[in-house]
């Protein structure tokens, strides 16, 4: 993971926000670098609203001076602007490794555009090696992680080990945003990833999953001396 990676692609990311935009803000440390330059814009006297995907991105919107619009007092985002933690060639993505994937697919998809920014470390032929998040309701949580063992085993995936994230103190669950778990499933491959998304879409007990199929139309990589762009 590269600083100066994320930092190419966060300010390329620029170049797709317009004054009088609604502008969805992702999670983690790629978005977070996008929002702090977003804010100078900002005090130039670009005039956006920014709809934050977690508190953690709230806070520092706040703190930065990014303003912000409640998510159920808006009627249209232009642009969602978020990192990932694996896309591949077909733009599929993992999301989720900080746990806010639910609230970023939500802002994603109601967004005209999503684009990921990340650095070259994030891409990927296959989707897998980074372990898929899924957020489960805490009530039967360890029948949900059964059958989305068997709903990746299905899908193609071999003997993945689906594990309870736990907080830093490795003892207490990682509560998410919503109030949920999430169970990190590390498949090494996810062969059929629109396939596994299908299958984790119909267990009653998951909320969501960091598979983001069909999301994404623009991906910025950060290179050491600048970003490239890729579109679909
Ligand atoms: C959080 C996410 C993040 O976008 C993803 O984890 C990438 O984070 P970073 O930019 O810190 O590598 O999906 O839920």
């Amino acid at each position: 993971m590269s600083e100066r990676q994320k930092t190419h692609a966060a300010a390329a990311a620029l170049d797709y926000i317009e004054s009088g935009m609604t502008v969805g803000l992702g999670s983690g440390s790629t978005a977070e670098i996008f929002v702090r330059l977003l804010a100078e814009r900002v005090k130039e006297g670009m005039a956006i609203k920014g709809v934050p995907t977690s508190e953690q991105t709230a806070d520092l919107a706040r703190d930065v001076g990014v303003p912000l619009v409640e998510v159920d007092h808006v009627d249209h985002i232009a642009v969602t602007i978020d990192g990932a933690d694996e896309v591949d060639g077909r733009f599929q993505l993992i999301k989720g490794g900080g746990g806010r994937h639910l609230r970023e697919k939500i802002i994603a998809k109601a967004s005209d555009l999503m684009v990921v920014i990340v650095d070259e470390s994030k891409l990927v032929s296959t989707l897998g090696a980074f372990p898929l998040p899924v957020e489960v309701d805490p009530f039967g949580f360890s029948i949900s992680a059964k059958q989305i063992y068997d709903a990746l085993c299905k899908a193609g995936s071999t003997r993945p080990d689906v594990q309870l994230r736990r907080k830093g103190d490795g003892l207490d669950p990682f509560i998410t945003d919503g109030h949920n778990f999430i169970l990190d499933c590390h498949c090494g491959a996810i062969p059929d990833p629109a396939e596994a998304a299908l299958r984790l879409n119909a267990i009653p007990g998951v909320v969501e999953h960091g598979l983001f199929i069909d999301i994404a139309r623009v991906v910025i990589v950060g290179e050491d001396d600048g970003a490239r762009v890729m579109e679909l």
